[in-house]
């Protein structure tokens, strides 16, 4: 089982084979081969997708009565209610993101019993309770404003794309609690901006009733972001150390692809 990154017999680097690297290096610019034509197709081919293509789905209309009305006065004075809507859609998706993260994590740290960190069981378990703790809030207000919690909007849709890989690190059997606790810090950082954001529309749309929980979770989230990256520096220390390696280069020592 694997608790550090290895030195190893890492092919993928030009000075594998330095008669060939040199011998490329010496080659006269003529001789390089070229491949005909630049990436301006590419760029006018995308060009013509997103100047013809649909937005990224929509912002459901909330469909009970208390709901549509809140709605409709909201839209009367001008404000979006469906942009609240759609953050808040995507808190949701990204808080249950964090709890299946903290879920692998601990099967993670359980399995190869890490003692690289100060992380313990107990506080890997009360961040994965507060993540489905926040899942909770973010359903509850969008309940409150008639909304409906499990409908996808385009926001939810967006982060579920972009937390693929984190999930992908973390689930990946052969990574290390170091490079899980990677992918954990680059979630933390998130959560901290999206409750911030949550919390500055709330107030924006007059929606004070939601701002005492929002509180609590960002108070919780700016405690997650200090600990994770604690154990993060710990972790990539500790495997540093024990490798006689520098920090950076832990990153280049296996970088064969995670799928
Ligand atoms: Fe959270
Ligand atoms: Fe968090």
């Amino acid at each position: 089982m694997k608790e550090q990154t290895p030195m190893g017999m890492n092919r993928t680097g030009m000075q594998m084979s330095p008669l060939d690297a040199n011998a490329m290096q010496a080659a006269p610019a003529s001789m390089t081969p070229a491949t005909p034509g630049d990436d301006s197709a590419l760029a006018q081919m995308r060009g013509s997708y997103i100047s013809e293509s649909d937005p990224i789905g929509s912002v459901p209309l909330p469909g009970t009565v208390k709901g549509a009305m809140t709605t409709g006065v909201a839209l009367l004075t001008g404000d979006q209610p469906q942009l609240l809507l759609d953050k808040l859609g995507e808190r949701l998706a990204f808080e249950r993101t964090g709890t299946r993260l903290y879920d692998a994590l601990i099967t993670k740290f359980e399995t190869m019993q890490d003692t690289s960190t100060s992380m313990t069981l107990a506080d890997l378990r009360k961040i994965r309770q507060d993540e489905a703790r926040h899942f909770a809030i973010v359903a509850e207000a969008i309940q409150s404003l008639g909304g409906d919690p499990t409908s996808q909007t385009p926001c939810a849709d967006l982060v579920g794309v972009e937390s693929m890989g984190l999930m992908q690190v973390v689930t990946d059997p052969r990574t290390t609690v170091a490079q899980s606790l990677h992918a954990i810090l680059v979630a933390e950082m998130t959560d901290n901006v999206g409750w911030e954001l949550l919390i500055a529309l709330a107030e924006d749309q007059n929606q004070s009733a939601l701002i005492t929980d929002f509180s609590v979770a960002l108070d919780e989230e700016r405690m997650h972001l200090q600990q994770v990256q604690s154990w993060f520096q710990e972790a990539t220390l500790g495997e540093s150390i024990s490798n006689g390696a520098m920090v950076d280069d832990i990153a280049d020592a296996n970088p064969s692809q995670l799928h």
